[in-house]
């Protein structure tokens, strides 16, 4: 199993410095129009400090029709791009390896008046190949964008429920036509993206795809065979990596105590010059480590980053543990979580004292 603190490179040729990165996290500071605030800049700085060996952004909208909340970061028009430059160099500068991730928020695109969807439904269009066809353009002039802007990758967003999961989801994807139906006619939307992004930007340019291979969050009928079967196809299609959004990146699926660890089940069903980043309840080295043992190239951390900027680093020191939820706002403060991100996250049951209160 390889260590945490080694490199590892991509097919296309990057290498990332370990195998700790930083999970895209909304955190809603960016201007109305989604140019980058220095809220947003100072969040991201200072965590690439930290010795991530990659650091994503946001979900960050491709096209106003995608954008779905407000303080979202954009890379959907050339407006986007000073922004994005500063912060690309910013995070260079700063000794890690930046992505961009990818989104279109479909039927969750709260920013957009009429929302595009798999069929029609309330504010909801069901998208035409037309439609299709244009978001995929979407996405390939974001990669493109990001690539000029000096970011090393992007990531495609295909999980957590926005357009390309909703056309991957059974309980979603009522369509008869192909780009419904079967699995790989659900499949065709997000397969279609990540070809059209690999074909368009450099060969040394790396492109990844985040999925949902099971119902972590909310339930739409995502099997897990399914989920495996579509990380396949990412590879066979050109991805550098594939990111898995689960709720215990080193558990079996929510709901399916006693069955199979889906990093595990992934891996052996990826080709193994793709890269296998997994996300999921990670705080400690121990759990970033069973995450290799489970499979994994690289592990991905969310949450501890907003607390933990340098966990990197500060994890592999004897005695570490992770500052028990809900964070002071002090602590948040000081480690350059802006005003806007801690009004948002304290809203989140259990996340910030004396924010919202924890669910019982
Ligand atoms: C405040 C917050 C914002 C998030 N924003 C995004 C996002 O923009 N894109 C995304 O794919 N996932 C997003 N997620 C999900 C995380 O990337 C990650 O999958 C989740 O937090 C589970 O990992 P963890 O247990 O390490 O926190 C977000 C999660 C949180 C808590």
């Amino acid at each position: 199993m390889p260590h945490l603190d080694s490199p590892i490179t991509y097919r296309c040729g990057l290498t990332l410095p370990n195998r700790i990165a930083m999970a895209p996290l909304t955190n809603t500071q960016s201007n109305a129009d989604g140019t980058l605030h220095d809220d947003e800049l100072r969040w991201m700085v200072r965590r690439a400090r930290g010795g991530w060996g990659l650091v994503s952004t946001c979900a960050a909208f491709i096209s106003e029709e995608g954008h779905a909340w407000n303080g979202q970061l954009g890379v959907a028009t050339d407006a986007h791009l000073p922004g994005l430059t500063r912060l690309a160099t910013a995070l260079t500068d700063a000794g890690t390896i930046p992505i961009v991730q990818l989104h279109h928020g479909g039927a969750k695109a709260d920013e957009a008046p009429m929302k595009l969807s798999t069929v029609d439904g309330d504010n909801q269009r069901g998208a035409t190949e037309e439609d299709i066809r244009r978001v995929i353009a979407d996405f390939v002039a974001a990669a493109l964008r990001s690539e000029r802007a000096g970011f090393a990758g992007v990531e495609i967003h295909g999980a957590n429920g926005y357009i390309l999961t909703q056309f991957l989801a059974p309980d979603d994807n009522p369509r008869t036509d192909g780009y419904g139906g079967d699995l790989a006619g659900r499949a065709r939307f997000v397969r279609e993206t990540l070809r059209a992004v690999r074909a368009a930007v450099s060969p040394g340019f790396a492109v990844g795809v985040r999925l949902s291979p099971v119902d972590a969050w909310a339930r739409r009928g995502l099997l897990l065979e399914d989920g495996v079967q579509v990380a396949a196809w990412m590879g066979e299609d050109g991805a550098d990596f594939v990111h898995l959004s689960l709720g215990d990146a080193k558990g079996p699926p929510p709901h399916e105590a006693g069955g199979p660890v889906v990093t595990t089940a992934v891996r052996q069903a990826l080709a193994s010059e793709v890269a296998l980043h997994a996300c999921g309840g990670i705080t400690t080295r121990a759990d970033a480590d069973a995450v290799l043992a489970a499979g994994a190239d690289v592990a991905v951390l969310g949450r501890m980053s907003i607390a933990h900027p340098d966990w990197p680093r500060e994890s592999a020191a004897a005695g570490f543990a992770p500052l028990p939820m809900p964070w002071d706002a002090g602590h948040l403060r000081s480690v350059e979580v802006g005003p806007d991100f801690l009004a948002y996250i304290s809203k989140f049951p259990g996340f910030v004292a004396g924010g919202a209160a924890a669910r019982g």
